[in-house]
């Protein structure tokens, strides 16, 4: 009886154990990746503000908002330097870091600038998310090699 309760204590303790370590790997994240999810949610919302006019004139405010947190987390992101050691092909990744982030600090600026107009128009806006966007990926295919998603 004795020995039953101290196996079944054990094994409770290894699963704890494991849930632990399970755990710990979804709290791994790197500082990027923690920024980058902020970026993203940002992106959506402004993505959704600008689909069609008659969202743009619901959500306009909002992307407007958002597209002002997209600068800060762009300059946030800059000094980050975790992924640079990642880059392929490149023969001074650090010079090749900092003109991407520059270039995607430069565009939401843009974008910040276009949406928080007291009237913002809606191809404008549009544009300019369009050319943040393509910071994103522009990026994301030198140092985000593993996923290509965005
Ligand atoms: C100058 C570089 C750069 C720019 C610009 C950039 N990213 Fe990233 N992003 C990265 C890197 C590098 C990673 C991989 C981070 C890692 O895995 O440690 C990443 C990862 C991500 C991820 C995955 C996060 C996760 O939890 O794994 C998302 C989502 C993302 N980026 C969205 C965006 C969006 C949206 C934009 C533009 C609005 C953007 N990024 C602009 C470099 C960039």
């Amino acid at each position: 009886m004795l020995r039953k309760w101290m196996v079944f204590g054990l094994s409770a303790g290894i699963l704890i154990a494991f849930a632990g370590a399970g755990f710990g790997l979804t709290d791994d994240e790197s500082e990027l990746e923690k920024v980058m999810e902020k970026v993203n949610k940002a992106n959506n919302a402004i993505k959704k503000g600008v689909r069609t006019p008659v969202a743009f004139k619901k959500m306009h405010k909002d992307a407007a908002k958002q597209s002002k947190e997209m600068v800060k987390l762009a300059k946030a992101s800059k000094p980050i330097k975790e992924a640079v050691g990642r880059a392929k092909n490149e023969a001074n990744p650090q010079k090749k870091w900092d003109e991407l982030m520059d270039d995607f600090i430069e565009k939401s600026e843009k974008l910040a600038g276009t949406a928080n107009k007291t009237e913002p128009d809606y191809d404008d806006t549009k544009k300019a998310f369009s050319a943040v966007s393509k910071t994103c990926s522009d990026c994301h295919k030198v140092f985000r090699v593993e996923d290509e998603k965005f």
